[in-house]
């Protein structure tokens, strides 16, 4: 009777210890990748999509440097604001001591500072930046991005710069003009339209002339980039003289597209084109001579500084403890651009290598 008891004991002892295991380390449905260990802040993560190829980098970076430092439970919103909302449910549920959020729709940023409103927990947007009301609305929400600006700007130098040295063989037309096209990103992302506005402003306020010939979205995206930019060379073919490109995935894209036409083999028949980010794939086109150049956007740092704001804000402690990040106005860290060409494609090969 008492060892029957005591067999019973230990069968029941050993399934619940595997209960207990399960539920510490198991995957439940919609809580995303969890990594847990102890004594350190859970922050929940959404990634607006990870088919997305900077995104991928920032991720990256951000479960690098979350390594004993944080729990981190991350999700994939799969371009689905609907999604991204329920994952945030479900992560405040869990109780995740800090959100950490790269918006599918920046404008729903009302929607998720009220849920982290509701339940006291820090906010924290990263890539996205929500509207400038939308922070002020909230003191433990803060922004870890760029200025958008700056990287339009540098990208419109670069233009100028590579122009103006080349411009006897890439002004084909002889009339002193860029005829250029722009692959922009998604319409009513602040990278995007700041993007698209600033690099044709800098250019013209340099003093030179330019000649749109056709724009369209390719949404972040290398296919869509091939696409748009196929059907544009097969409508004015040697009239493009400047490819734009909100950043390099397109301008990857468009690159494949210019090729298959039969430029960018390393003959004479060439056709620039930039783009922003300074993926690595984009190095590898640049140091060949097949891309001009693009703009880092540093993922290595957007990553570490979202997980240290999020630790500390998990934390109560000051949201740049510890750091030597500053916040702006608009409470937003913003990690610097550089210009990138093959000069100077060490540096973006170092940001990225990880
Ligand atoms: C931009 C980046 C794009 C894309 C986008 C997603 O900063 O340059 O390649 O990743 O973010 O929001
Ligand atoms: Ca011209």
């Amino acid at each position: 009777m008492k060892k029957k008891f005591l067999a019973l004991l230990l069968t029941s002892t050993m399934v619940l210890t595997s209960v207990v295991f399960a539920g510490c380390s198991g995957k439940a449905e919609g809580d995303g990748d969890s990594k847990t260990s102890k004594d350190v802040p859970n922050i929940g993560i959404t990634i607006y999509k990870y088919d997305d190829n900077f995104m991928s980098f920032v991720r990256r970076s951000i479960e690098k440097a979350a390594t004993d430092k944080a729990e981190v439970s991350m999700n994939d919103s799969q371009n689905d604001q609907a999604k991204q909302t329920e994952q945030v449910d479900t992560l405040i549920a869990k109780g995740v001591k800090a959100l950490a959020i790269n918006l599918v729709d920046p404008k729903a940023a009302p929607t998720i500072i009220d849920k982290a409103k509701a339940a006291k927990l820090p906010v924290i947007f990263f890539n996205k930046e929500p509207e400038e009301s939308a922070m002020k609305s909230y003191d433990k929400t803060w922004y870890v991005g760029t200025d958008s600006s700056q990287s339009g700007v540098l990208q419109g130098e670069l233009i100028v710069e590579a122009w103006n040295t080349n411009k006897d063989k890439w002004d084909k037309n002889k009339d002193g003009k860029i005829q250029y096209v722009l692959l922009k990103g998604e319409p009513g992302h602040p990278d995007a339209e700041a993007r698209t506005k600033y690099a044709v402003e800098t250019i013209k306020g340099k003093g030179i002339e330019v000649e749109e010939l056709a724009i369209d979205t390719a949404m972040w995206d290398s296919a869509k980039g091939t696409d748009k930019m196929d059907a544009w060379i097969s409508k004015f073919g040697d009239k493009i003289e400047f490819v734009i490109c909100n950043n390099d995935a397109m301008a990857l894209g468009a690159l494949s597209s210019v090729q298959k036409a039969g430029y960018n083999n390393g003959g004479d028949k060439f056709m620039p084109i930039v783009g922003v980010d300074a993926i690595p794939d984009a190095l590898t086109k640049i140091k060949e001579g097949q891309m001009v150049g693009s703009i880092l956007n540093d993922a290595k740092n957007q990553g570490a500084a979202t997980v240290q704001v999020a630790i500390n804000a998990a934390n109560g402690k000051d949201p740049l403890d510890g750091t030597e990040w500053k916040l702006d106005d608009k409470k937003a860290v913003r990690v610097p651009y550089v210009k990138i060409t093959k000069e100077n494609v060490k540096v973006a090969e170092d940001t990225y290598a990880q």
